[in-house]
């Protein structure tokens, strides 16, 4: 391959825009700082040439950037000016004509030895947010996929922008995995599956900001629960601990995906408990996800009472035919033994009634997933009256079994085996079959990625 022509200070590019100097190199094409003669203007110009492209992939990328950049118009995002193909004799460029931001990258600045403050960190972080919810709630979304440190700018003037959307998903074909884009400990786990998710670009930015408040790459911490060890590195606390928590979170179902929420919260609009709650709900409605003090998830099953209150007319109507029963044997003389052992079972029976009534609104099942273990406990009263723990070593498989009542009633309970011991999920909690194959993944994902 020939040797890729590098533009010279001085050399016109379509008779328009005079090459100023080389601003930078990334995954695709080079983008040069240039004077436009028409405007008098300085412009950003990114040029793809065409014996570069070893991958038609990353034409069609090129092409969805400029597209995406025309469309949207945001003020901390370059505005786009223009897009042509040149053609000098014996190469083909494809090039991409923007706002040109007069600043310089966060890993530029983290690099020379910046380094920033809490508060002037948390300022750059609300300002990204913005953006990014900006970006989030376009029809259809975009997705950047590859916010880091050498893609945000701060401009001379304080401002900071979200450059390169060189990477965006195609929303329409979603969950290409074919094309895997993304810088490597700023792109979380999911993204290297090829799911595009908002939750990602929320991951990156979290870790970009950890790159601000540490000066130290991602890449440089260990895994903790398969989390960014981070929290002896940095003095932060409070609501911006929290966000950033959340947003770090490693499975994106998860993970605080809600640029907006996180904004609103950081900006005291909004206010969740310090942990837990500040999350997607799962896609189920009685299944809730709450985050511990401790990091651990906690799986609580909110009841569906109506069984419970059907219950309660029966073991009325049952309990009191007992009594009336008794009641008129007590007026016998002496009552034969045989009567006693004949209406046991049917006392256990309006006994057993009772406690399932009183389980029913009183009692409550909690599975803690704590990163090696998963806990399940049974409470009533705030009292333990059943619970097991299963290390994730043990665990060799989870199976939704389907149990059909005698009346053709159907209800799905989730089996998680353990070597010796198997946990049974889901009984008496009402869950529908839906909540159970959201549970079976969670589980999956926590125990077996
Ligand atoms: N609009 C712009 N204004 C100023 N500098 C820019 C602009 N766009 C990109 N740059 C600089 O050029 C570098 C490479 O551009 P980028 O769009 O990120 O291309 P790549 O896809 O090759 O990473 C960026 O890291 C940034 O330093
Ligand atoms: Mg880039």
């Amino acid at each position: 391959m020939a040797e890729i022509k590098k533009w010279q200070t001085g050399e016109f590019i379509n008779n328009r825009y005079e090459i100023i100097s080389f601003l930078g190199k990334g995954g695709m094409g080079k983008t040069y700082l240039a004077l436009d003669k028409e405007t008098g203007k300085r412009v950003a110009l990114k040029l793809l040439t065409f014996s570069d492209i070893d991958d038609w992939k990353v034409l069609e990328l090129f092409e969805r950037e400029i597209k995406t950049l025309a469309a949207i118009d945001h003020p901390l995002i370059p505005d786009y000016l223009d897009n042509f193909r040149i053609d000098d004799g014996n190469e083909l460029y494809f090039v991409l004509v923007q706002e040109y931001i007069e600043g310089k990258t966060l890993l530029n600045l983290v690099k020379t030895g910046k380094r920033f403050t809490n508060s002037e960190v948390e300022e750059i972080f609300k300002s990204l947010l913005e953006t990014v919810s900006y970006i989030h709630e376009l029809h259809p979304p975009v997705i950047h996929r590859d916010i880091n440190p050498k893609n945000i700018i701060l401009a001379d003037n304080g401002k900071v922008f979200l450059v390169d959307f060189g990477a965006v998903a195609d929303p329409v074909k979603s969950n290409n995995a074919s094309t895997i884009v993304g810088t490597i400990g700023y792109m979380p786990q999911e993204q290297l599956y090829g799911k595009i998710k908002p939750a990602s670009d929320m991951y990156a930015l979290a870790a970009t900001m950890i790159f601000l408040l540490t000066g130290k790459e991602p890449s440089e911490f260990d895994l903790k629960n398969m989390r960014l060890d981070y929290h002896a590195e940095v003095d932060i606390s409070g609501k911006i601990k929290t966000i950033l928590d959340r947003m770090l979170d490693p499975d994106y179902k998860t993970r605080l995906s809600d640029a907006k929420k996180a904004l609103d919260f950081l900006e005291g609009r909004e206010n969740f408990q310090e942990a837990g709650s500040l999350q997607d709900s799962p896609d189920t409605e009685h299944v809730m996800i709450n985050q511990t003090s401790e990091g651990y998830k906690e799986i609580s099953f909110k009841k569906k009472k109506a069984i419970y209150f059907f219950l309660i007319f029966f073991a009325i109507a049952w309990n009191s035919i007992l009594i009336g029963f008794i009641t008129n044997f007590g007026e016998m003389e002496e009552i034969p033994v045989f009567i006693y052992l004949f209406m046991t079972p049917f006392f256990g029976a309006g006994i057993f009634m009772i406690g399932m009534i009183l389980y029913g609104f009183f009692g409550n099942v909690t599975l803690l997933l704590t990163g090696d273990e998963l806990r399940y406990k049974n409470t009533i009263f705030g009292f333990t009256f059943k619970s097991s723990s299963v290390s994730y070593h043990d665990i060799k498989g989870t199976k939704i079994i389907e149990e059909r009542g005698s009346k053709g009633h159907v209800s799905y309970i989730l089996k998680v085996f353990g070597s010796g011991q198997t946990i049974k999920i889901g009984q008496f909690q009402g869950l529908d079959r839906n909540d159970l194959d959201y549970l079976k993944d969670l589980i999956e994902k926590e125990v077996f990625c």
